[in-house]
Parts: C-alpha cells; sequence; structure tokens
C-alpha cells in the first residue's frame, strides 16, 4: 500500500529537524562562549575533513532564507536546538541577551507562519567552562543544566510546542566520554556511565523545575535507538545482543520509564557501573509528556566475526548504516508494549548518500525511497496501536555532520558550502508533494 498524508491523523506533526552546532556557525558572534564542538574540532584528527562549525550553513545570519524553505516544504513543525554557551556563555553565569534574542526572532519567524516549534536544549554543544569543571561527569553540572533549562522555559515555554531536555544521551556518554571519537573525546566507561547518569538525573530535575511553571509546553527527552539481532543463533551471540540491547537500550527506558537500572547491566558493569545517590531513579522517572525517538538503522551483535552490513543484500547509506525500516516498525512497538510512554514521537530519520548537484538538480533518488519507507514504517506500528503522534526528516538541510565533518550529507536540500546556495533535493520535492496531497 501506497501511505499517503491523510493515512495519519490531522494533528499529526510532520517536520525536519536541526541542531545548532550543526547549522549555525557564527561560533563567537554576539558574545557566545566556545562548546566543546569548537574545542574538539581544533584537536588534529578528530573531524575527517579537518573541519569545524565555524560557518557551517550560516544559519544564524541566513535565517530568513531558512525559514522560508522549511515553510516552502509545507511542514507544520520544526525541530531545533539552542547553543546553551549562545545565551550562557560560561554555563553558570550571566545570560547573553543577543543569543536570546536570535532565539527570539526565530521563533517569531516561525509561529508567524504557524510552523509548531520543538526546542531541544542540549543537542551537544556544551558550553567549554563546564567542560573544564568535568562536564557531565560532575554532578554539579545537573544543576547548572536546570538553571539554564528553567530559564528558557521562562522566556519560551508559552511559544515552543515542546521542550526536550537532551538529544541522545547514549551518543554523548558514549561516544564522547568511552569511546572518544566525539566531544569532550574522553576515554573512560566509568566516566561515560557517570556521564549517562548525570544527563538522566538533570533530566528529571529540569523537568520538575520547568513544571513548576505551570506551562502547557510539553516535556520529554530524545533517545537513539535501535534493535538489535543476534548475528547468529549461537547462544552466545543471543546473550550479547541482549546486553547490547541492555547498555543501548535498556539503561535509558528503564531508568527513564520504570526508575530502575537493569540488573544485568549493572552487574556487568561491575565497578564502571553509575554511582547514584538515594533519590535519584525516581527524580529520573518523570512522567514525559513524549519519547523521542532517533532511528536510522538495526544493529546485530556478534561474539566471533563483526557482522558484515553488505550480507543483508539491503542498501548501505554512506555512513555505511544498512537501510531497514521495518526496525523502525519493530522499535516502536516494542516500547509501546514494554514501556508505554504516553506519546511517540520519531524526532529524527534519514539517510546520508553522496549527491550530486547536476544543473540545478539533485535526484537523491534512495534518499527519498528511504523517507518514504520509513513514513510507511511508522504507520505500519500506528496501524498497530502505537501512539506516534510525529515525524522528523533528518535533516532541513546538509550540515556539520560532527566527527564527519561537511562529507556526509543528510539534507533534504543541498547546500554549496562555498556560496552557501541551497538547493531542494527531489527528496525535499517529494516529502512537500507528500505533504500537500491528502
Ligand atoms: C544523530 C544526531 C544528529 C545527526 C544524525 C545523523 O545521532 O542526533 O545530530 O548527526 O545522527
Amino acid at each position: 500500500m501506497t501511505v499517503s498524508r491523510d493515512h495519519f491523523p490531522q494533528d499529526f506533526k510532520w517536520g525536519v529537524a536541526t541542531s545548532s552546532f550543526q547549522i549555525e556557525g557564527a561560533h563567537d558572534s554576539d558574545g557566545k562562549g566556545p562548546s566543546i564542538w569548537d574545542t574538539f574540532c581544533d584537536i588534529e584528527g578528530k573531524i575527517a575533513d579537518a573541519s569545524n562549525g565555524h560557518v557551517a550553513c550560516e544559519h544564524y545570519t541566513r535565517w530568513p532564507e531558512d525559514v522560508e524553505l522549511i515553510t516552502s516544504l509545507g511542514v507544520n513543525a520544526y525541530r531545533f536546538s539552542m547553543s546553551w554557551p549562545r545565551v550562557q556563555p560560561d554555563g553558570q553565569g550571566a545570560w547573553n541577551e543577543a543569543g536570546f534574542a536570535f532565539y527570539d526572532q526565530l521563533i517569531a519567524a516561525l509561529e508567524k507562519r504557524g510552523i509548531e516549534l520543538h526546542l531541544t536544549l542540549n543537542h551537544w554543544d556544551l558550553p567549554q567552562s563546564l567542560q573544564d569543571q568535568g562536564g557531565w561527569d560532575n554532578r554539579e553540572i545537573c544543576a547548572h543544566f536546570t538553571r539554564y533549562a528553567t530559564e528558557v522555559a521562562r522566556r519560551f515555554g508559552r511559544r515552543v510546542h515542546s521542550i526536550c531536555t537532551h538529544n541522545e544521551p547514549w551518543v554523548i556518554a558514549i561516544l564522547g566520554y568511552e569511546q572518544g571519537i566525539f566531544a569532550p573525546g574522553i576515554q573512560s566507561r566509568k566516566q561515560a556511565m557517570q556521564a549517562m547518569h548525570h544527563l538522566l538525573l538533570s533530566h528529571g530535575m529540569a523537568l520538575q523545575a520547568m513544571r513548576e511553571l505551570g506551562l502547557t509546553t510539553a516535556m520529554g527527552i530524545v533517545l537513539n535507538l535501535s534493535p538489535i539481532y543476534p548475528a547468529s543463533d549461537d547462544p552466545q551471540d543471543v546473550a550479547k545482543a541482549r546486553l547490547d540491547d541492555g547498555l543501548i537500550l535498556r539503561l535509558y527506558m528503564d531508568a527513564l520509564y520504570k526508575g530502575v537500572y537493569p540488573q544485568d547491566v549493572i552487574e556487568h558493569l561491575g565497578a564502571d557501573a553509575p554511582q547514584s545517590q538515594p533519590g535519584d531513579l525516581a527524580t529520573i522517572a518523570q512522567n514525559n509528556d513524549f519519547l523521542g525517538v532517533n532511528y536510522y538503522t538495526r544493529n546485530f551483535s556478534s561474539c566471533g566475526n563483526p557482522w558484515d552490513v553488505a550480507s543483508t543484500g539491503n542498501t548501505v547509506t554512506d555512513m555505511g548504516w544498512e537501510v531497514y525500516p521495518h526496525g523502525l516498525t519493530e522499535l516502536l512497538c516494542r516500547l509501546h508494549h514494554d514501556y508505554q510512554p504516553k506519546r511517540l514521537w520519531v524526532t529524527e530519520n534519514g539517510a546520508a548518500f553522496k549527491d550530486q548537484l547536476v544543473n540545478g538538480v539533485v535526484d537523491d533518488a534512495q534518499r527519498l525511497a528511504y523517507i518514504r519507507d520509513h513514513i510507511a514504517a511508522t504507520h505500519d506500528a500506528m496501524v498497530q496501536g502505537v501512539p506516534v503522534g510525529a515525524y522528523f526528516a533528518w535533516s532541513l538541510m546538509d550540515n556539520f555532520e560532527w566527527a564527519s565533518g561537511y562529507a556526509k550529507r543528510f539534507g533534504l536540500v543541498h547546500v554549496d558550502f562555498e556560496t552557501q546556495q541551497r538547493t531542494l533535493k527531489n527528496s525535499a520535492l517529494w516529502y512537500r508533494n507528500f505533504l500537500s496531497r491528502t
């Protein structure tokens, strides 16, 4: 069956997503402080093309054009993030009014066009001065984050539809503190697990504090999740898949929705398990208004040879990720079954492919198919009774793809990084067409 927009409820949110560091540029304009990603990009060898976020998509000055782009797609929702060091340069002292003014005008322009705003407080660009005090590994950060969250909610809470505390705590903790391939570049499992705990704890504390403001804004968190399968039916692979699922999904979901860390994972972590204080897990387990799910691919666990993605026979993206839409259906059904989040939103979904701009056209047939098939997979979960309320394509436009620099393009809109020219790819034209037809 070909899915069309009218198979979805009237109030379904259709959007595109971005994040501050990946698009804004203007890394030191108007009083912005350095973020950990500014620092990380300066370390040789960390970013594939030795680039940084100094210019990115120049969204900081080109935002009026980008607002027109978003509007032209016909979406009714936009997911974006606020750069903490832009609005509070050192993460704990004075507010930077010029930084807030930037978001104020952006929000006003989108409000005027009737586009719902979905604001993320932490999409990774932490103020460097907080990192100098240990970053997410230092428990004191929870109070600083709560103060930042409360100030943003006080200023903008009535104007945005939702506030997400953290984007993908697993990525921050594991890629940033255990593997060291993302900022801040630390390699310690113990610190990673402590960072994870403080991310979750600060989520709970921030929600409690923001809710005291009496807002109707939806509040929640966004996780990167994917189903994990054993690479074979060898019991060792099966056990490994169960543990990997624990480390990636259950650790976060059990804490957020059941107020416990899963025992098998804690035992496995041993001395690296997070240290928590009495009451922490009750604070973490807030009643979230939504759970945001970022889904890109599925994973396999194996105790022997590493899983060969080519063996699936499915398309593989420029990131090396298998295209597997059905994994999204399975994941949404499983989350609903095991945890019953009030509402599930697909907050990111998309693919990088090697695009070519030829005579003003980007014929990105593979991305188009990816988006189309994942929208259908979302619908499949809804048919099975899962309360999914939103789909956001990642991303509005090509941008700074973290450690991959500008080499990996996820945009529905092509960006020429020499001229900053934006061009709608065929996937964008398809999405616009899909959204305009009922
Ligand atoms: C997610 C990030 C997002 C983007 C996509 C490709 O993990 O949230 O910023 O980089 O991956």
